[in-house]
């Protein structure tokens, strides 16, 4: 049992990583989100209500927790007051949040060029969420960003928010031929965000340091997926900040070594929104059956979500690339109705097995899927709070996850509720 455990998403996020990270929160001191933004979207149910979280942490949902947003994270101040008014309304104290003065604003200008860049890649558009990351992050690698320590320092903010005004507006205008942006107004209600982020605002990195060192339980939330990785996932069909296990070192500021359980929450078959390569897609009614059953349509945009088995070469890359100690697999309750179920084990290329993802995104569109098809069980699994009530073929399904991904499953969910999960290993130690 660990007292620091990292929940990062295999596939191409959508994987669950709220569920988890809420029923682990119930044992954690802390609760760290270390990068992307209002891109995620992660919902929790409890008691039968459901929750949508974005930017704050899904720790929020357990009053002992505090909730960090690290340094890595792109912090947009709209969409946070707007998640805390919600939260606030269905009850949930909101005390517990610290916010990063290290971490990025997103801008007007960020979301406004997230669509504008979107539109003008044409048919190669990303289908990003339209939150301004990939924006955000592009002045931060560029180093002219707005930090949360520059937005909340009148004196700072005034001057560098003149510069990326008159920076931005010429981009929009010039090479977008767009309507420039109301400077005025942004800045006002900016200073306004200012004046009540102040509170939550600190050196985040410390509270986590002193927090890990001090022998605190401490859980790494994960947003987005591994397969979205800027450097490892499918380039450029990716988000613009590093979803893997590494990310949460330079996104909250600890060491790597610190990082003890690395979890990967894992569909029980594969997902992904937006534009890119996915092998095992399924263009039938078998993937419609399985959006249906695992309302596979998007928490931050809505879009219907694209469908497929089990991908074995993704989940088998992600638990490279990411050191995952154990894999929580996800809505498994979604598999319920088939007679057969397909699990894929390697790609075929040109007649040759390929066994690792591939860079080559011309390369992988050329690639098909080699199947392991097993028997369905065609039970409702959503009930059953033991892994020994399992049928056995679910078992088998379970097993044949674990020798594909080389990572044994320590969790399965069988239902989006905090009582619909069954606990294989107990991960979490505690206080
Ligand atoms: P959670 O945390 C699924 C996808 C977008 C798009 C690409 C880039 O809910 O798992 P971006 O707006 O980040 O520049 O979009 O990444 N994407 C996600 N897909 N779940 C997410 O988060 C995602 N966040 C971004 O659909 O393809
Ligand atoms: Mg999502």
């Amino acid at each position: 049992m660990a007292k620091t455990i990292a929940v990062v998403g295999s596939q191409w996020g959508d994987e669950g990583k709220g569920k988890i990270i809420d029923y682990l929160a119930g044992g954690a001191d802390v609760v760290v989100r270390a990068q992307g933004g209002s891109n995620a979207g992660h919902s929790v149910v409890i008691d039968g209500k459901r929750y949508s979280l974005h930017l704050i942490p899904s720790g929020i949902l357990n009053p002992g927790a505090e909730n960090i947003i690290g340094n890595g994270v792109v912090f947009d101040p709209a969409g946070f007051f707007e998640e805390l008014k919600s939260l606030e309304s269905d009850g949930v104290n909101t005390e517990k949040i610290y916010v990063s003065d290290r971490a990025h604003v997103v801008f007007p200008w960020h979301k406004t060029l997230d669509a504008l860049s979107e539109k003008a890649r044409g048919a190669a558009s990303i289908g990003t969420t339209l939150k301004g990351i990939g924006p955000c992050y592009m002045d931060k690698v560029e180093r002219s960003g707005i930090r949360v320590c520059d937005l909340i320092c009148e004196e700072i903010f005034r001057e560098k928010f003149e510069a990326q005004l008159a920076a931005k507006n010429a981009i929009i205008t010039k090479l977008y031929d767009g309507q420039p942006l109301d400077g005025a107004s942004i800045y006002r209600e900016f200073t306004e965000y200012a004046k009540r982020l102040a509170p939550y605002v600190r050196d985040t990195g410390l509270l986590v340091y002193d927090a890990v060192t001090s022998g605190k339980t401490v859980l790494f939330e994960g947003a987005q997926g591994s397969m979205l990785d800027l450097d490892l996932g499918t380039y450029p069909y990716v988000t613009s900040s590093h979803p893997i296990s590494g990310g949460f070192t330079s996104g909250s500021g600890i060491g790597a070594g610190l990082i003890e359980e690395i979890i990967g929450i894992t569909k029980a078959y594969t997902t992904r929104v937006g534009e890119g390569p996915f092998v095992t897609e399924l263009h039938d009614e078998t993937g419609v059956l399985i959006r249906e059953r695992g309302h596979e349509y998007g928490v931050t945009t809505g879009r219907a979500r694209r469908c497929g088995w089990f991908d074995g070469v993704v989940v088998r890359h992600s638990a490279r690339i990411n050191g995952m100690t154990g894999i929580a697999l996800m809505l498994l309750d979604v598999l319920d109705a088939f007679d057969e179920l397909k699990l894929c084990i390697a790609y075929e290329h040109d007649g040759e097995k390929v066994e690792h993802y591939p860079a080559n995104l011309k390369f992988l569109s050329e690639c098909t899927p080699v199947y392991r098809t097993l028997k369905g069980w065609k039970t409702d699994l959503s009930k059953l709070t033991s892994y020994d009530a399992l049928p056995e073929e679910a078992k088998a399904y379970i097993a044949a996850v674990e020798e594909i991904s080389g990572v044994p499953v320590k969790i399965v969910s069988v239902g989006p509720g905090r009582e619909q999960t069954i606990i294989r290993e107990d991960v979490l130690s505690s206080k």
